[in-house]
């Protein structure tokens, strides 16, 4: 299997859409789950999502079912899924509060942090300790909660450290959800992610989004350090001067990116008239029209910080040809619905935008179906984020995809 996507990597065209394997082929589906999201850090959730002791959420990434829950300590924690005694899932919906969390089988009862506290007539010589729920690797990063499925982590402290202080200023600790939506997108999760990275789609199919968010490439792609016009400049200058990072960074190998960005002549957030949706704003910006903190971070994650609230985006793979799409809007916890925000001006704009990208991602997905799908050339003027992306993806499953890994399937 290895074989044939290493082949299909060594002749890839730079520049180019990949081939129509890479966005319908089983076995590269596999591939893609096993070398990147079984291995790579995911965004899970942002953490107020979990409000209180024993909120639960609960998390289908490929084979792996996820809990992520707090515990008493106000820690978050994420375990396996699977019970330690025949393997029942413990927590059977997507969501919920529990003081213990208690397997529907035979009842076997463990503590928020995944201990075993009872078993029933397992005799004498069971060793409870040696039972507890399985952890899967879970950090916090101001407000945002990510997961790694490896059993060995890779550094998850580079990115943390570097974007730590672009976000801290959101104050994410004191947000909560106002609204969540999850769509499927008829297409693969590269699909979604090559969407996602361009704005040459945005004048042609995003009325609401172009009332405030610029099409320029500038803007949303990964134009590179100090190559920026003058009014972008002044903009990193103006906020960096107010206490909030602002100056473009893209990492190294590509993975991520952080970089706050001015909204159209002086728009302050998504909405229709381009005004604040929320008047309990989250975060410390002083200014209202500071732009949007745009974050990506592969494969799961990017996210709008703006002056007044912030919306989170996670991807989700399920199948070759669907992905799950998960938008949260997290406003102040003392806004208050129907007073400091409305819900239809806050999510109206995102909403529709998502909408639009769904059916442009199916459409992307239905031609390259078609055996008369050729992959043609990206436009290196309107498209450097998608290349970029694709580079990125490249690389990362040419790296992994070892001639040891290989040998040993
Ligand atoms: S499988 Fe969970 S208690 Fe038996
Ligand atoms: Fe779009």
């Amino acid at each position: 299997m290895s074989e044939m996507i290493r082949e299909l990597l060594a002749r890839r065209r730079p520049g180019y859409a990949l081939e129509q394997p890479f966005y319908t082929d089983p076995a590269i589906f596999a591939a893609d789950m096993a070398t990147i999201f079984y291995r790579d850090w995911l965004f899970a959730i942002p953490a107020c999502e979990l409000e209180k002791t024993g909120s639960y959420v609960t998390q289908q990434i490929g084979a792996y079912n996820v809990i992520l829950v707090r515990g008493a300590d106000g820690e978050i924690r994420a375990f396996h899924n699977a019970c330690r005694h025949r393997g029942s899932v413990i927590c059977k919906h997507e969501r919920g509060t529990s003081p213990k969390l208690v397997c529907p089988y035979h009842q076997w009862t463990y503590e928020l942090d995944g201990r075993l506290l009872w078993a029933r007539d397992m005799g004498a010589d069971f060793d409870a300790a040696a039972h507890g729920l399985k952890p899967v690797h879970c950090r916090t990063l101001a407000g945002l909660v990510y997961i790694c499925l490896a059993a060995e982590a890779p550094d998850f402290d580079s990115f943390a450290d570097k974007v730590r202080p672009y976000l801290e200023v959101h104050d994410l600790a004191n947000a909560k959800v106002a609204h969540q939506s999850s769509i499927i997108e008829n297409g693969n999760w590269k699909l979604v992610w090559e969407n996602n990275r361009e704005c040459y789609h945005c004048g042609g199919n995003h009325p609401s989004l172009c009332r405030t968010f610029p099409e320029d490439p500038v803007i949303g792609g990964v134009a590179g350090d100090g190559n920026f016009p003058a009014p972008v400049e002044a903009h990193f200058a103006r906020l960096e001067g107010m206490g909030a990072p602002s100056r473009f960074h893209l990492e190294e190998g590509g993975q991520f990116r952080v970089a706050r960005m001015p909204l159209l002549d002086g728009a302050q957030s998504f909405t229709m008239d381009g005004k604040i949706a929320v008047t309990k704003r989250l975060g410390r910006i002083p200014a209202l029209d500071a732009g949007t903190l745009l974050l990506f971070n592969y494969p799961t994650t990017w996210n709008h910080f703006l002056s007044d609230h912030s919306i989170t985006f996670r991807v989700t793979p399920i199948s070759p040809m669907e992905t799950r799409v998960t938008t949260t809007w997290l406003v102040h916890k003392d806004a208050v619905e129907g007073v400091d925000y409305d819900l239809k001006r806050l999510t109206e704009v995102w909403t529709h935008t998502n909408d639009e990208d769904r059916e442009v991602v199916e459409n992307n997905q239905r031609g390259i179906n078609s055996p008369a799908y050729e992959p043609g050339p990206y436009s290196a003027i309107q498209e450097d984020g998608v290349i970029q992306f694709v580079d990125w993806y490249c690389a990362t499953m040419q790296n992994r995809l070892t001639p040891v890994q290989m040998a040993a399937e």
